[in-house]
């Protein structure tokens, strides 16, 4: 039976604490820790199938043509070659998902550099490669003065979502306070640590697909629309997934490629992609150009606030990353205009990558407010209080729980933070200047259809089935401890398969609705599991009170004893109502920050990083706090090194591979402190939690700037802070 739960108000039930297993919310490591650090967890390219042959992605070596031709019968001669595979139906475009979308788009025809266009398929991963390497095909490239490559130069179209109120120019002019500045940000690279990466199996009828994917609840629907096969003719497995970031959100074309190949040749064939490729195909985050213009009254208090962006994609792309997105309602100002422009260039598909929109537009923003709170000379933090509005400014909605007083404060209470005016280069120790910095966190919160399938067997153990994700997030653990809370079981007793398309359709992972929405879906599952065994135990629900598999009434019952070998089995089913037409729904957070910034060299290093967040219910405590670290190891990369180097002439990817793209290492990563607030949220969903995957980068790089500055007086309006721009921008 499936139990349908719409969610158009705040849901004041408090499903999650009717359990008395006393599991939520604490810290529970992963169930399938063990089986991923030992390497028995089998990623998609580590399955077996008998009689596996390779496939290797040719990308093209241009940035703008045609494929004309393809000497496929040479190519039949070389050692181990079966197959070259140019099905059109390869093509994909990953961000969007734009698989069999367009059928007059070619293969043949391509729009970046690095754009794979044929599939060489051999006995092993040695042939392939050397035959990919030495495929014989003939192109015709378009002049490199006729194809735009430098986002100075795009032509741009307005996107929608902008706001316009009162008179920013008046504002900006009248006002006593006022700042006016133009920032830019490079590209970043998702970076997952395991590849792009398919095992296509066909048996005729039904096919198979080994992927890593964040969305196999959506890639099914691509993969149907690409190859033109029912889904039901379709099974995707992503039970492990190292790290999506974002590209694995939509279909790739190692899965098409992989999946065409299997078809024609019936047997197994398995494509994993090339670090390099990765970079260079997968997609990458706009780099962007914003413009922060802030006015203020004597006491701080936003009058006029404009944030515009303009941002890049391939020509007939949909996405343009939303810059702007958190800054519509973070903070008061009656004359208001959000703008977010996208130009077009033949640089790889931009697309999400970990919190697309607030990664950049936040640090922008948050630098800018740290300049605004020295026009008007007043603490950073003080500066961030006296703007937090009553309503969303640009909607005019209520908010749900809204925790970003109570982040900055506590957050400047923990680190330690000195109020005040500040200066910058107020204390030196040898060579290196030493200052700190601060900015606040915000990031959209979204919910997703999800559906999952709860069972309590018999022998009083319990199973949850979803083709959910778990692209590290901490989903198996996270649902573990719903279902356990919800039955009275301990962890050990609850066994959660995800990443499995024949299972009910869960929200997949992404924009860090994956906890919340597939959370909601088990606990509905439960509670109505809980109201069937009530009826068994002859009592009404409130009262039933379950632990370690017992009824704790004194009747000495176990869940056995009620099921009587019959098991009970319910597929929850979450849907987002008409909620977000009432509220407007936010993660919140505050980073702290202190750096070192060597006056000779211009290196910094971040000594001290903390955050305070709140995201509605805290659901397990250990993964939440491991989600918000990974942010914040983000928001240093994204702050000092982290950058897309395309080349001027042809604008092919220079930096592809992680030797050259740099995110943080070990060393350059201090303790990270993290603090959570708890504070249940029942409007953002059926557990009351919100978003916290994304969180932790959505402000911190504003935060290390702005610690720069403090140190050594160096303001800088480009992200990544490299030395060099450090060294330039530092005052003698
Ligand atoms: Mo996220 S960038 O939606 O995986």
């Amino acid at each position: 039976m499936t139990v349908h739960f719409k969610q158009d108000e705040p849901d004041t039930r408090n499903l999650l604490d009717r359990g008395s297993q006393d599991i939520i919310g604490k810290a529970l490591s992963r169930p399938e820790g063990l089986a991923k650090v030992t390497g028995t967890a089998p990623y998609a390219a580590e399955y077996h199938a008998e009689d596996t042959l390779t496939g290797v992605l040719v990308t093209a070596p241009f940035t703008k043509g045609t494929i004309t031709g393809i000497d496929k019968k040479k190519a039949l001669e070389m050692d181990g070659v079966v197959a070259v595979i140019d099905d059109m139906r390869m093509t994909v475009r990953p961000a969007q998902g734009g698989a069999g979308e367009s059928p007059e788009q070619q293969p043949s025809h391509i729009d970046y550099f690095g754009q794979p266009f044929a599939l060489v398929v051999a006995t092993s991963f040695e042939k392939a490669t050397h035959a990919a390497k030495h495929l014989p095909f003939s192109y015709e490239a378009d002049d490199l003065g006729d194809i735009p490559l430098d986002p100075e130069d795009m032509e741009t179209e307005e996107d929608d979502g902008n706001v316009r109120a009162g008179d920013l120019a008046h504002a900006m002019a009248t006002a006593p306070h006022t700042v006016d500045l133009t920032y830019v940000t490079h590209g970043h690279a998702s970076a997952a640590m395991e590849p792009h990466a398919a095992l296509a199996e066909w048996d005729g009828d039904r096919l198979t697909v080994h992927a890593s994917l964040q969305m196999p609840n959506f890639n099914i629907s691509e993969l149907s629309d690409a190859l033109d096969l029912p889904e039901d003719k379709i099974r995707i497995i992503s039970r492990y997934v190292g790290g999506g970031f974002g590209s694995k959100l939509g279909l790739s074309e190692e899965v098409t490629a992989a999946a065409l190949a299997a078809m024609e040749l019936k047997r197994p064939v398995r494509v994993v992609m090339s670090r390099q490729q990765v970079f260079q195909t997968i997609m990458r985050r706009s780099e962007s150009k914003q413009r922060v213009r802030l006015a203020a009254d004597g006491e701080g208090r936003l009058i006029g606030f404009g944030h515009e962006a303009r941002v890049s994609n391939l020509p007939d792309e949909e996405f343009a990353e939303p810059v702007l997105q958190s800054s519509v309602f973070l903070y008061g100002g009656e004359n208001r205009l959000m703008e977010l422009e996208v130009g077009r260039i033949h640089q790889m598909t931009a697309g999400s990558v970990r919190a697309p929109g607030e990664a950049i537009g936040m640090p922008v923003l948050e630098a800018a407010m740290d300049c605004l709170a020295e026009e008007v000379g007043i603490d950073p933090v003080e500066l961030r209080l006296r703007n937090i509005p009553e309503k969303d400014p640009s909607k005019g909605l209520p908010f749900t729980e809204h925790e970003l007083a109570d982040c900055l404060t506590k957050g400047a209470e923990a680190f330690g933070w000195e109020k005040g005016p500040r200066k910058p280069r107020q204390r030196r120790e040898g060579e290196w200047w030493i200052g700190t910095g601060m900015a606040s966190a915000a990031r959209v919160h979204n919910v997703s259809e999800a559906k999952a399938r709860v069972t309590l067997n018999g022998d009083g153990t319990a199973r949850v089935q979803s083709d959910m994700t778990d692209i590290g997030t901490g989903t198996y653990a996270v649902l573990t401890q719903i279902a356990g809370e919800m039955l009275g079981l301990a962890p050990e007793n609850v066994l959660v398969e995800l990443g499995d398309t024949d299972f009910p359709r869960g929200p997949g992972s992404g924009g860090s609705w994956g906890a919340a929405s597939i959370g909601s879906a088990v606990v509905i599952a439960c509670q109505s599991i809980r109201e069937k065994l009530a009826d068994k135990a002859g009592i009404g629900e409130d009262q039933l009170d379950l632990r370690d598999g017992s009824l704790r009434d004194g009747s000495n019952r176990t869940l056995q004893d009620l099921l009587d070998g019959e098991p009970l089995s319910v597929e929850g089913h979450y849907e987002p109502g008409d909620i977000s037409d009432d509220y407007t729904a936010s993660s919140f957070g505050a980073f702290f920050a202190q750096v070192r910034v060597n006056r000779h060299t211009g290196e910094t290093r971040v000594e001290r990083m903390l955050g305070a967040f709140g995201f509605g219910r805290v659901l397990n405590a250990q993964t939440a706090r491991s989600q918000c670290i990974g942010g914040m190891v983000w928001c240093i990369g994204s702050a000092l090194t982290e950058s897309l180097l395309f080349d001027p002439v042809d604008g092919h990817l220079a930096n592809c591979d992680l030797a050259e793209y740099h995110v943080p290492v070990h060393r350059d990563v201090p303790d990270l402190e993290v603090i959570m607030l708890e504070r249940n949220d029942p409007a953002a969903s059926a557990v009351q939690a919100k978003g916290v995957g994304e969180l932790g980068m959505c402000g911190g790089a504003g935060a290390i700037a702005n610690a720069i500055y403090n140190a050594c007086g160096a303001r800088m309006f480009e992200f990544p802070m490299t030395p060099d721009k450090v060294l330039e921008a530092m005052p003698d």
